[in-house]
């Protein structure tokens, strides 16, 4: 059985492009795979983060894994800040990775935008802490939207790297997972963006926290284009907001896009969104009324961070001695 490192940003409102790219991939991995599941507050901070704010949305991102059916008891929960070995293995990758390699990032480039000279130090190390995250567990894969591919292919380089220097086998070289039909979710008001946490417009994404009468009214909203629903798949071709609908319908129906447009085929989109908007509630309706709970109980939601973090740190301890032994720092 292979090991599963994950990580979520407690940076705002999860959202649908979240449960569908990410968190239901977890929920199924949790079954074939030993798992860890990271909400990576260290990550967050590289761009600025409001304190309180930022302590909510990670006791909330914790709320929205349990609530989607991630069993804390089988797998590892936890918060990055909790497991100081995160931070100690990225310093040693910042020294392994070479800046040739961080030049290339393309997250960097969009994150940092015209003012590189102002963006912080940390997020042009990034991709180094994420490494540091996998490889701190000797995780064999790693479940990734399309967006985090170069970091992962990253990671796969520090850890051939680290080993080729040292001339050991440290570390095993990581594999991406990437999974379902929702692997994009784009934006309900521009089908050629991503739906996006930091999108300043809610209209923009479906939360996890939304509730039916929120759905409704941002499915109702949502932008399309005057035809009726193609026939075939080659008709979406140049409808973006129609793409991402159907897209959208699929994936949580957990169909194909074939099998959900024969559905749905020649409707007008004023009887489609009424449909669309029953399955989304049908899906996310549970999993909103348990955060909801879980936002009542905080302590509960802490207790089980807490848990996590010892689990992570006993199964980080031996590999960071490893790490210490092979560098060549002193062990008093
Ligand atoms: P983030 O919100 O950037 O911390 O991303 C958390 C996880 O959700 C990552 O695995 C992302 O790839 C995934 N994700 C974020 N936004 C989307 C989206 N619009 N469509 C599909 N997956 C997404
Ligand atoms: N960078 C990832 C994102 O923004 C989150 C992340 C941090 C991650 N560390 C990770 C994902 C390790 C997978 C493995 O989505």
């Amino acid at each position: 059985m292979g090991r599963i490192f994950s990580g979520v940003q407690p940076t705002g409102n999860l959202h649908l492009g979240n449960y569908l790219g990410a968190i239901r991939n977890w929920v199924r991995l949790q079954h074939s795979f030993e798992c860890l599941f990271c909400i990576v507050d260290l990550h967050a901070i590289t761009v600025w983060q409001d304190p309180a704010e930022l302590r909510k949305s990670t006791r909330e991102v914790a709320a929205g894994l349990l609530a989607a059916g991630i069993d804390p008891a089988r797998n590892v929960v936890f918060h990055q800040s909790s497991v100081p070995g995160h931070a100690q293995l990225a310093w040693v990758f910042n020294c392994v990775a070479r800046l040739g390699w961080l030049n290339r990032m393309t997250q960097f480039k969009e994150k940092a935008g015209k003012d590189r000279e102002n963006a912080s130090v940390g997020l042009y190390a990034y991709p180094n802490l994420m490494a540091a995250d996998i490889l701190l567990y000797k995780a064999t894969h790693v479940p990734v939207g399309e967006d985090q591919k170069q970091h992962l292919e990253l990671a796969r380089d520090i850890a051939q790297k680290f080993n080729n220097d040292f001339g050991v086998g440290t570390f095993p070289v990581p594999e991406p997972l990437i999974l379902g039909p929702a692997a994009r979710v784009m934006s309900l008001r521009d089908g050629t963006r991503k739906m996006s946490k930091s999108d300043p417009s809610d209209y923009s994404r479906i939360n996890m926290t939304d509730d039916a009468d929120a759905i409704a009214l941002k499915v109702r909203k949502a932008k399309t284009d005057p035809e009726p629903l193609p026939d075939t798949l080659a008709g979406l071709d140049a409808r973006p907001e129609a793409a991402n609908l159907v897209g959208l319908y699929a994936a949580l129906l957990d169909l194909d896009r074939e099998g959900a447009l024969t559905r749905v085929a020649g409707r007008p989109f004023s009887e489609f969104k009424v449909e669309l908007t029953d399955v989304a509630v049908s899906v996310l309706g549970p999993i909103n009324a348990e955060m909801k709970r879980l936002a009542a109980d905080p302590a509960h939601v802490d207790a089980v961070l807490r848990e996590g973090g010892e689990r992570a740190r006993a199964l980080a301890a031996p590999v960071l001695d490893e790490v210490f032994e092979v560098v060549g720092f002193l062990k008093t």
